[in-house]
């Protein structure tokens, strides 16, 4: 065990999942956070069930938090602490999908993926470093660094993300407006035509940015819907 920061840093070679991890440790953390970090996973978990591919040489991380802030609110302060450190490392544009996927030039570079464990929650998060998948059976175009001529490698860009990661989370407490303008700043295709896509439903709209709780606004003919839960296609 070693430390970044104020976080206990936990690293293995391969495990299922780090959430899976963090879950099964939480019992033996009770105030302090934690980042579980592993080489590689056999069975990485995406949002919705989705498989996640683990091979090695990407991240794949858990952070182990008793957060006074809404897991909603966290998603923000996530996805935005990826793409500072990802604008911060490259010279690429960076994007962030609602709710929280990171883009690279348009393509899918970073998932999380945020469960919770007793009152405590973990924010899993893949970064694709050096190998992106290519299966036909993904919705989204994927990227990762090193193919975009970036060798970065997972403990360097780990300290950068805990360091936005720690700034924004203050941030958060203090005031969510701050970090949902710093969000929309990132946002893709704010004013923009998209779907949104749940199970069977399909809704369009152009998108109008998030309200204060994180919720997505579509707008559609003359009203404004607000929408919790989907996969936005642009
Ligand atoms: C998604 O976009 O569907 C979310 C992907 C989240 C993947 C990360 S990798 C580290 C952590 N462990 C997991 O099993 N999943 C998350």
């Amino acid at each position: 065990m070693s430390t970044i920061f104020d976080w206990h840093h936990i690293h293995y070679t391969e495990v299922t999942s780090t959430n899976d991890i963090a879950k099964e440790q939480s019992r033996f953390f009770n105030r302090q956070n934690v980042v579980f970090t592993a080489d590689s996973q056999t069975s990485g978990r995406g949002r919705r069930g989705r498989q996640w591919i683990s091979l090695k040489g990407n991240l794949f991380l858990s952070q182990l938090l008793s957060a006074d802030i809404s897991i909603s609110n966290l998603t923000f302060v996530a996805s935005l602490s990826i793409a500072e450190t990802l604008c911060s490392l490259t010279k690429e544009s960076i994007n962030i999908k609602w709710p929280n996927d990171v883009l690279v030039n348009g393509d899918k570079i970073c998932g999380i993926l945020i469960e919770s464990v007793d009152n405590k929650v973990i924010i899993g998060v893949g970064v694709n470093l050096v190998f992106h998948p290519e299966t036909s059976d993904i919705m989204y175009s994927t990227t990762d660094l090193r193919s975009l001529g970036y060798n970065i490698n997972p403990n360097d860009f780990l300290v950068c993300y805990l360091q936005y990661f720690d700034t924004n989370f203050q941030l958060c407490r203090r005031d969510f407006s701050q970090i949902r303008q710093k969000w929309l700043n990132f946002a893709a295709n704010l004013n923009m035509p998209i779907e949104v896509r749940y199970s069977d439903h399909i809704k369009k709209g152009i998108f109008k940015g998030i309200d204060e709780q994180g919720l997505l606004l579509l707008e559609q003919k003359d009203k404004i819907i607000k929408i919790a839960v989907g996969d936005i296609f642009l």
